[in-house]
């Protein structure tokens, strides 16, 4: 069994962060989306991957590494053009040679063991294993429907789902998915369409095994989605103090402080995790909040948001709240008259002001 990780596409949502790095290495509690998907896969006893990826491939790969912090074996796999998860599959093809596998889209995060999926797909040898979870927006996915727990028909995001079963971003396949994959048409949004490949199998008769995933998945794909994943993953965060902070200083419930961080005077309630090398002064850290390497805060009150290495937040006049602070961004109070806003803004920015 070998891996197949998507990191390539556009991640057009979550603009303007995405104009400068890749979507699957935004931060979720201060560790790159993709990381999870990759851990949880190894845990699963797989050691061989590939990495598709597009233009921030070079980004991904310096964060990513060659894959020995886990004890596996990374090949960084370009696409030539974001075509579809199913034009990425054909892509990996001399990778992947005739062997199964798994493919996880490295913007989702689940929550629930990878190894037991596997461990099913070997003993029953179906063509494929998808995963499916209740939604209330199927639309915006790829929708299955059933028929006695049999996959009778999928849709890549239907005007009209006639179930609310997307289809999560974890796939397990054997050799046949690739016959399916070479009499693929692009479909209305012009990318070739795993979900139309999957489609196919079913159409030849081929098993296709599906499983309700237990635990939560989020395709962090948007930003309220990516804040949602941060919250699920600080959840279950364990506390740990590599800092210092002063006797002024209340650290309530599970927060993680990293090394070279000083507190002075501030609160800091979990969940939360501060990165290395912070300087938290005269400030409010609330709960959900998850902050980067060599930020510094001072008399700013912030809560439930990720914030990006190397951002200073200075004497903001009002609590920040479900923000998406990207990499070095700064952001201070004007004192003094004449009272104005002064914004630098990257293209698609959005600000929400009190
Ligand atoms: O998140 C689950 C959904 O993912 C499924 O319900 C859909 O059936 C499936 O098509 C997919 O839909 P999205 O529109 O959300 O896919 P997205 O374009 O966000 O791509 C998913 C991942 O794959 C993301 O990490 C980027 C990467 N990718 C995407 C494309 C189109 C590639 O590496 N190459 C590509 O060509």
């Amino acid at each position: 069994m070998k891996a197949l990780i998507l990191a390539g596409g556009t991640g057009s949502r979550l603009r303007p962060i995405t104009y400068s790095m890749a979507k699957q290495l935004v931060p979720v509690a201060n560790k790159p989306v993709v990381e999870y998907g990759i851990e949880a896969i190894a845990a699963a006893g797989v050691k061989e991957f590939g990495i598709i990826v597009g233009d921030t491939g070079p980004a991904v790969e310096k964060a990513v590494g060659d894959g020995s912090r886990w004890g596996i074996k990374i090949t960084y796999i370009p696409q030539s053009a974001p075509l579809g998860l199913a034009h990425a599959v054909s892509t990996a093809r001399p990778f992947l040679g005739d062997d199964d596998f798994v493919m996880y889209l490295g913007d989702n995060l689940i929550k629930s063991s990878v190894a037991t999926l596997v461990k099913e797909f070997e003993q029953y040898r179906p063509a494929a294993t998808i995963l499916l979870t209740p939604v209330p927006n199927p639309s915006d996915f790829g929708v299955a429907e059933l028929e006695n727990d049999r996959v009778v028909r999928l849709q890549e995001k239907p005007k009209n789902p006639q179930s609310n079963l997307a289809l999560v971003g974890v796939y397990l396949f054997d050799k046949r998915i690739h016959d399916s994959i070479a009499v693929l048409k692009p479909s209305a949004r012009g990318e070739y369409e795993i979900t139309d490949a999957i489609q196919g199998l079913i159409d030849s008769k081929l098993e296709v095994r599906s499983h309700i995933v237990e635990g939560w998945w989020k395709d962090t794909g948007t930003v309220d989605a990516m804040l949602e994943a941060n919250r699920l993953i600080l959840e279950d965060l364990e506390p740990g103090m590599e800092g210092t902070a002063d006797e002024h200083s209340r650290i309530e419930g599970r927060v993680w402080i990293g090394r070279g961080t000083v507190v002075q005077n501030s609160v800091i309630r979990g969940p939360a995790v501060i990165g290395a090398n912070c300087q938290i002064i005269d400030s409010f850290i609330g709960p959900f909040t998850a902050l980067a390497d060599n930020t510094r805060l001072t008399s700013t009150e912030i809560e439930n948001s990720i914030v990006m290495d190397d951002c200073e937040l200075i004497d903001a006049p009002s609590r920040l709240a479900n923000c998406l602070i990207g990499r070095g961004a700064s952001i201070k109070h004007q004192k003094g008259m004449p009272k104005t806003m002064q914004l630098v803004l990257g293209d698609s920015s959005s600000v929400v002001l009190p």
